[in-house]
């Protein structure tokens, strides 16, 4: 893997491949165990690279920016970005109290924490409430736990894209507020229908 010129960290090599969405490849960096290196793929079906090409070129830094202004009420929620260009973004790896890596709510399967889902509850409306329109974060494979204690878990969004209307221009009827706050509320009941275990 061929190495990155970074600018926080100099010369960066990708290692270990930790992960893998539709946009980007995750890999570990060598030389440091606390955050890994997304790479984003050249790799695009058609459809995905039109996507990119027409709104997407930007995808890194827009999504560094959405983390740096953040509202503090969920701030905690979101995993943070140290630096991003066009074609990498650097961002911490979450823990867990134990010192192992967190994993996602996907790699768990079903999540039966009273203290998670209640978290979850807060962000969704959170997100509703402000006209937010997070489509990824809800997603369990964006999303993932970390373990504050045995009992504690909280959810930690590591891909927040936001690919929203904005991705999607041409899904007209997602210009209408109402039609957003229902495809959130369809992500929503998937995601605990998916994973939720009462
Ligand atoms: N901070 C992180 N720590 C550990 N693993 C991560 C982290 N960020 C991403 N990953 C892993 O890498 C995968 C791909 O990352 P990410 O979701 O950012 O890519 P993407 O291509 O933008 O996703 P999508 O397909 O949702 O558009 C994630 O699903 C997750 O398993
Ligand atoms: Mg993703």
């Amino acid at each position: 893997m061929k190495q990155i010129n970074t600018r926080k960290y100099g010369q960066v090599k990708p290692e270990r491949k930790i992960g893998e969405g539709n946009f980007r490849t995750c890999y570990t960096v060598a030389g440091y165990d606390d955050v890994c290196v997304k790479l984003v793929k050249s790799d695009f079906t058609l459809g995905r690279r039109m996507q990119a090409f027409l709104l997407h070129r930007q995808t890194n830094k827009q999504e560094f920016a959405r983390y740096l202004n953040l509202p503090n009420e969920i701030k905690p929620y979101f995993n943070p970005i140290i630096e991003a260009e066009r074609h990498y973004s650097i961002t911490t790896m979450p823990r867990d109290y134990d010192g192992s890596y967190s994993r996602s709510v996907f790699s768990h399967g079903k999540v039966s924490n009273p203290h998670f889902w209640q978290e979850v509850d807060k962000l969704y409306h959170y997100l509703l409430e402000h006209n937010l329109w997070y489509f990824d974060v809800l997603n369990g494979k964006n999303m993932f736990i970390r373990k504050e204690s045995v009992h504690k878990w909280f959810p930690v969004i590591v891909d927040y894209k936001r690919l929203g209307p904005k991705g999607f221009p041409w899904q007209v009827h997602l210009w209408l507020r109402s039609e957003k706050r229902k495809k959130m509320a369809r992500k929503y009941a998937k995601l605990l229908r998916r994973h939720k275990l009462a």
